[in-house]
């Protein structure tokens, strides 16, 4: 039996550290917020100093919470954001590049040619999106020093002076050989990546090092992605469980099991864990916007914030005709057009803020609906669960919304903070790697399960209205 652990999970818009004890599930916690700023041309950067700053502070508030000490830490992270940086100092040369940005759009666009052979060889499309790309746009543009990697190399770096990375947050650049878990030679080549020097790839439940960081020295023991961490946490460890974690943007991953699914809708196909040297894979759609699309909403004053989804949406009975393709950053799978941008059609004299909110709910939803379908198709069966998670899940009208269009019971975890839950098992066995992974993760139970209200002819009614609104947008473009 392991003591409690430090599970940080490092995120796009804060910090949030659990303590969590293997009795006694959670015994301290800390949130301490971050700022990405968005610039023109679609720049989204981040201050390193204020992530790493961010995890230290959330990290030992948590502690301090607890009271307890711990035996090891575990660190999630957001995946494709990326910096350059100085191996000997440890020196920022650069701001972290975050996964929303979209300036090396061009560079996707000049290497168009590869596409095909790079989502073979990596499961993921190509896309501003991913890793690979932004890290060719700092060597072109910002500067030729140093390394340049995920943020989760540079943290990890600065904890505990290793240079690694796991295998899930490797899976995230397009740079990873997907059968064999290990960079890929040819794709470097094809990013002009060459010749960088590259963390190690690592297990997830590697000992990397130890850190004096949260008082004491302790080893880090847990290294994972956060959506990859969140699936974990949900327990979805068979193929065809699968969870969407309500977030910055939403993200639906379903478990593949030990062998990739190269599918053809156009989801990515990723490493979920790689565990005692041994890999599951899953597959993976992305909302680019959701709570930032309810921001934005906010933002022009129709609502104060996402509590107010519900109230607001309450005062009419449905989205009066008004259909919203919430596309402010473009859509991602299943057609992997950054480029569009939203639209609201269907507006006349008597839509409200109500009816705007419904209409944005129907959009999220609608967009998720299309991810399960295609990983349905991808895994040659239906899902056979949806587990859902993140702070938007606290909105009944959205979570009631994604259970009508999707016809099928929508099931809400009690747990909050699964990503960090995740990562803290992934903790736990590298503590400990006689422990069994289900034994590992958290108990499962759902706070709320959403069962559809609406008919089958409805629900595809109001499905085929958003497609068509997407089309428009994409016979526009
Ligand atoms: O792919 C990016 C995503 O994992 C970031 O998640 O929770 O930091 O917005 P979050």
């Amino acid at each position: 039996m392991t003591g409690p652990v430090l599970a940080v999970d490092q995120g796009t818009s804060g910090t949030k550290a659990l303590v969590i004890c293997p009795e006694r599930g959670v015994i301290g916690s800390a949130s301490v917020p971050v700022k990405p700023r968005h610039g023109s041309g679609g720049a989204v950067e981040a201050d390193p100093a204020e992530l790493l700053g961010s995890v230290v502070e959330a990290g030992r508030r948590a502690l301090t919470e607890a009271g307890e000490p711990v035996s090891a830490v575990g660190l999630a992270n957001q995946g494709e954001t990326v910096l350059a940086w100085d191996p000997d100092t440890g020196r920022p040369l650069t701001e972290a590049i975050v996964w929303q940005d979209r300036r090396s759009a061009p560079i996707c666009d000049e290497l168009a040619s590869y596409d095909e052979e790079l989502t073979h060889l990596t499961g993921l499309p190509l896309d501003p999106y991913f890793a690979a790309p932004k890290m060719a746009w700092i060597r072109r543009e910002l500067t030729r020093e140093g390394v340049v990697t995920t943020t989760d190399s540079w943290l990890v770096h600065q904890l505990t002076g290793a240079f690694v990375t796991d295998a899930a947050t490797a899976g995230r650049t397009q740079l990873l050989d997907l059968d064999r878990s290990g960079w890929s030679p040819r794709a470097l080549e094809v990013f002009g990546l060459g010749d960088e020097r590259l963390p190690d790839v690592v297990d997830c439940d590697s000992t990397v090092g130890t850190t004096a960081a949260f008082g004491g020295e302790l080893p880090l023991t847990g290294l994972l992605v956060d959506q990859q961490a969140a699936l974990l946490a949900q327990n979805a460890l068979d193929p065809g469980n699968a969870k969407c974690t309500y977030g910055t943007g939403a993200f639906l991953l379903a478990q593949t099991g030990p062998a990739p699914c190269r599918g053809s809708t156009g989801l990515v196909s990723c490493v979920a864990w790689r565990l005692g040297g041994r890999t599951s894979y899953c597959l993976d759609g992305q909302v680019y916007t959701a709570a930032s699309a309810v921001d934005w909403l906010a933002g022009l004053g129709m609502i104060s914030g996402a509590a107010e989804l519900d109230p607001v949406g309450a005062t009419v009975p449905d989205s009066g005709g008004v259909t919203f393709v919430p596309a402010l950053a473009g859509l991602a799978a299943p057609w992997w057009r950054g480029d569009l941008r939203g639209s609201v059609t269907g507006l006349g004299l008597g839509t409200t803020a109500g009816h705007l909110v419904r209409a944005l709910c129907e959009g999220i939803a609608a967009q998720v609906v299309e991810l399960t379908e295609a990983a349905a198709t991808d895994l040659g069966s239906p899902l056979t669960s949806l587990r859902v998670d993140g702070g938007l899940t606290r909105s009944a009208l959205l979570m009631q919304t994604q259970a009508d269009l999707l016809q099928r019971p929508v099931e809400v975890s009690a747990l909050p903070d699964v990503t960090a839950l995740g990562v803290g098992a992934v903790a736990r066995l590298g503590l400990d790697p006689r422990l069994p992974l289900r034994q590992a993760v958290p108990d499962w139970k759902p706070s709320a399960v959403y069962e559809p209200r609406i008919g089958a002819d409805e629900a595809a009614e109001r499905r085929v209205r958003f497609r068509t609104a997407v089309q428009t947008l994409l016979d526009q473009a």
